[in-house]
């Protein structure tokens, strides 16, 4: 078998990967862990507790959810509790709120079937089992404001916090709801009853700094590299790339500038991950889209993606007007023998809303932020993994 002398485990350096500590985020777990610990020593009378977790890309915000998650859990088993933490991921898990629910209790449980089953049909069953089967819940809702961007009408924020009023005066199964966005803009389209019963229980999560993400790649080193193979001063470079404009701290990129520098220095057959690894690695990855963000895209999204892309290459522009784009996204289906959407606009429209790609108006659609490294590498990176 092959025998990496750069790496000991790739997996761990994947986007999906939770690793045992979380540098600099003790504080916020810790937070979490207050609010819904003291919860746990009288779970029969608790009243569900609703905490937003605000912050920027590559904060941790994911991360720290599903940490918390593990340790409560764990926590409640100790004390005899049957505590479960689900992990919902809007952009992932729920196109409507139809949708949203019938993930939302599929994951807690086979035994109810949601087809034929309304949204606040789905939401009582669901409480109706818990407390049979004396079962507690803690939701998380990553992305949320993704998902109230995309249905405005569709009010989920009221259903998610009114579970209460199901048995009004009785205890509540679900003992939390965790709703992590980038900002607070998606409140604008709350209505004021939405927002009220939503609360202020805010949690930040700032941007990292270059010593932080320093720590936080460390480790990562350290399960994921062969002893001595990443030069300090490869960790510096990192760290600093990372924690500057453009990136600005997002740990997400200073992860995947670690990867893709140890598996350049592998195919170049060097011994050490260096900086110069790090520099043309830098060079070729755009700061704002991650593979995560194109592995998150369904087919037709990657492929509006991929027409973009042959739009921009062939103009050699950082712009092309959305006739064009479509003219692409003609060819290109043509060439993956699929059928073109009906609904074009909206599944652009959807890349806008994940920034993945950027519209100054009907002349002008463009990559996020690709005009600020070398659009000709960078596209030519983003094609290879759109095509593969
Ligand atoms: N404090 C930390 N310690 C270790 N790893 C971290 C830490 N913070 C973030 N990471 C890692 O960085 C990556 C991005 O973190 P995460 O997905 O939690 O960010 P996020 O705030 O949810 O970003 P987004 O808004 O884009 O969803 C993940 O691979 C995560 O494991
Ligand atoms: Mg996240």
């Amino acid at each position: 078998m092959f025998k990496s002398h750069i790496f000991k485990d790739k997996n761990k350096l994947s986007p999906y990967y939770v690793p045992k500590r979380l540098p600099h985020r003790e504080k916020q777990i810790n937070m979490l862990l207050s609010i819904y610990g003291d919860m746990l020593k009288n779970i029969w009378s608790a009243y569900p507790r609703f905490i937003q977790i605000v912050g920027a890309a590559g904060t941790g915000k994911t991360c720290t959810a599903l940490k918390f998650g593990e340790i409560i859990v764990d926590m409640a088993r100790r004390e005899g509790i049957n505590l479960k933490h689900i992990y919902m991921n809007c952009k992932v898990d729920g196109a409507t709120r139809y949708v949203l629910f019938s993930n939302l209790v599929r994951k807690v449980t086979q035994k109810i079937s949601t087809k034929s089953l309304s949204p606040e049909e789905m939401i009582r069953q669901l409480i109706d089992y818990l407390r049979f089967e004396e079962t507690f819940l803690i939701i998380t809702f990553d992305e949320i404001d993704y998902f109230v961007q995309m249905n405005p009408r569709e009010r989920v924020i009221y259903d998610l916090t009114r579970m209460p009023e199901i048995y009004p005066g009785e205890p509540i199964p679900v003992i939390g709801e965790i709703f992590i966005a980038r900002s607070l803009k998606w409140h604008d389209l709350l209505e004021p009853g939405e927002k009220s019963t939503l609360g202020i229980g805010i949690i930040e999560f700032p941007r990292y700094t270059s010593g932080q993400i320093r720590d936080i790649l460390e480790d990562r080193v350290e399960e994921a590299f062969q002893p001595g193979v990443v030069l300090d001063e490869t960790l510096d470079l990192i760290s600093d790339i990372t924690a500057n404009p453009p990136v600005n701290g997002d740990a997400r990129i200073g992860l995947e500038i670690l990867y893709y520098s140890g598996v350049l220095a592998e195919n170049l057959g060097s011994s050490r991950v260096l900086p110069e690894h790090v520099r043309r690695v830098y060079s070729e990855i755009n700061p704002t889209i991650t593979t995560e963000d194109i592995m998150s895209l369904d087919k037709n999204g990657r492929l509006i993606l991929l027409a973009l892309v042959r739009g921009l290459k062939a103009n050699k522009s950082a712009y092309i007007s959305l006739r064009d784009l479509r003219r692409f996204y003609g060819i290109v289906c043509e060439e993956y023998d699929v059928k073109p959407v009906e609904n074009f606009e909206e599944h652009v429209q959807d890349l806008i809303y994940r920034g993945i790609i950027d519209m100054k108006s009907l002349m002008e659609i463009g990559i996020s932020g690709a005009t600020l490294v070398d659009l000709e590498r960078f596209l030519d990176n983003l094609l290879r993994q759109l095509e593969s």
